[in-house]
């Protein structure tokens, strides 16, 4: 098969990494890559969200499978934009249609979605320009903190938690007039759930799913959660409190349900859903769902799959998922992230790294990162994502911080206490 990869982060090249081991595959495209996946396939220079150029190139090249990493091109319809063009309808994409990632692209949508279906979720309503007096009276009506989130996509940036009153108001005026120009045209008021966060994957032919290794990230700069949120500075997989008894509730009460609630509303969805968890005294909420994997979550979450990847792609596309089997690899895996000096901030790029062939028994996929004159050089706040096994995460833990020593940049910055809330 040639498969087609979109995308440029670590999540990228951790999926490239993992659909290269596949004896299925003779020949893998990224676009547009990065210096990382180089190294699994040959990097294509087009844009993820060029669809005009993509599917060119995939008819040029006789592509057989186009996997979408990034949730922009889902956002923006990718897989609606492959179908309805007689030269690449019969390319599958692996990615929900435009409908389904709305589910991500939308939080009013993915709340009332969540209503409709029953999955437990905070409470919420949704306000836009016209409800603004109602919505300061609704915010009376919460217990601080306060949790303000846009409803569009905001590259992460789009949810505010507020310890006062007062600053909710003040954030609900600046959201719904614009602070995030469109994006905040409604917001999402909610109530605050307490406990700890966990990431589900699955993986859905629209009618069948499979469950992969859970994870957890840690998105904040600084040690023990402080500071800025960032992309993720870490993932840690399997997480302890997401036992089989856990994980059972998970799937009864959100898996299940939210897959047959896209197909009972119509809606084609064939790829991964990431489910955004929190533990609130042992019950399983949703926070939000994503219509991708997660970065850096899939960093560790591959090197726990031990089944052929695109085995189960061919099972997403062809709508037999149920006939495949998915095994887990029983060690541990953790993602560690090297982060350039000043992220999530101002930052400089373009500063050589060194000392990546040196890591030895840890796997490093690279995020932020571009080939030049011959070097690899820093491209991004995110680096580069030093990935490691143990036979418990201490271990694996310990390996990745060791091999992160090796490698060399200009104000590297990692955080060292990944892990360890667990
Ligand atoms: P989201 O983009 O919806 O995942 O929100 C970003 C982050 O804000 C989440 O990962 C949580 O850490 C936090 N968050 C979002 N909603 C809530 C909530 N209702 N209660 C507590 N924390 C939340
Ligand atoms: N790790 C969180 C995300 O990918 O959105």
């Amino acid at each position: 098969m040639k498969i087609l990869l979109l995308g440029s982060g670590g999540r990228e090249h951790a999926l490239a990494w993992k659909i290269a081991q596949s004896p299925k595959v003779e020949k893998l495209f990224i676009a547009p890559g990065n210096a990382g996946t180089a190294e699994t396939g040959e990097n294509v220079n087009i844009k993820a969200d060029d669809f005009e150029a993509l599917k060119d190139f995939c008819v040029e090249k006789g592509v057989d499978m186009v996997v979408v990493g990034p949730e922009d091109p889902l956002v923006k319809g990718i897989y609606d934009d492959f179908k309805n063009d007689d030269r690449t309808k019969n390319i599958p994409v692996i990615g929900p249609s435009k409908k389904g990632a709305v589910l991500e692209g939308s939080k009013d949508f993915a709340k009332g979605f969540m209503q409709r279906h029953n999955i437990p979720t905070a409470k919420y309503k949704t306000f836009d320009g016209t409800s603004l007096e109602e919505g300061l009276k609704f915010l009376e009506t919460l217990k601080a903190p306060y949790v303000l989130k846009a409803d569009g996509l905001c590259a992460g940036k789009g949810v505010l938690i507020l310890p006062t009153l007062e600053e909710a108001k003040k954030e609900l005026k600046e959201m719904l007039g614009g602070m995030f120009g469109n994006a905040s045209a409604q917001v999402v008021i909610e109530e605050f759930l307490s406990g700890i966060e966990c990431s589900v994957f699955v993986l859905t032919d629209g009618k069948n799913y499979k469950i992969l290794p859970e994870a957890k990230d840690y998105k904040r700069i600084g040690e023990h959660d402080t500071g800025l949120n960032t992309g993720g500075m870490g993932s840690v997989t399997p997480v302890p409190f997401a036992t089989k008894e856990w994980m059972k509730k998970v799937e009864d009460r959100i898996i299940r349900p939210t897959v047959e609630g896209l197909a009972e509303e119509g809606i084609d969805y064939k790829g991964f859903i990431f489910f955004g968890l929190i533990n609130v005294e042992g019950e399983p909420m949703v926070i939000e769902y994503n219509c991708r994997m997660g970065d850096p979550e899939t960093e560790s979450v591959m090197l726990r799959i031990k089944s052929d990847l695109v085995d189960l792609l061919e099972g997403v596309a062809q709508g037999n998922l149920n006939e495949k089997e998915i095994t887990f690899d029983e060690r541990a895996a953790v993602c560690v992230m090297l982060v350039s000096g000043g992220y999530p901030e101002k930052y400089v790029k373009g500063y050589p790294i060194s000392g990546i062939n040196e890591v030895e028994g840890s796997i490093v996929f690279h995020s932020g990162t571009a080939a030049k004159d011959g070097n690899v050089v820093t491209n991004g706040g995110r680096v580069i994502a030093v990935s490691s096994y143990g036979k418990d995460k201490e271990e694996a833990l310990h390996k990745s911080f060791t091999e992160a020593q090796k490698i060399q940049f200009t104000d590297k910055y990692f955080r060292r206490d990944i892990g360890q809330d667990l």
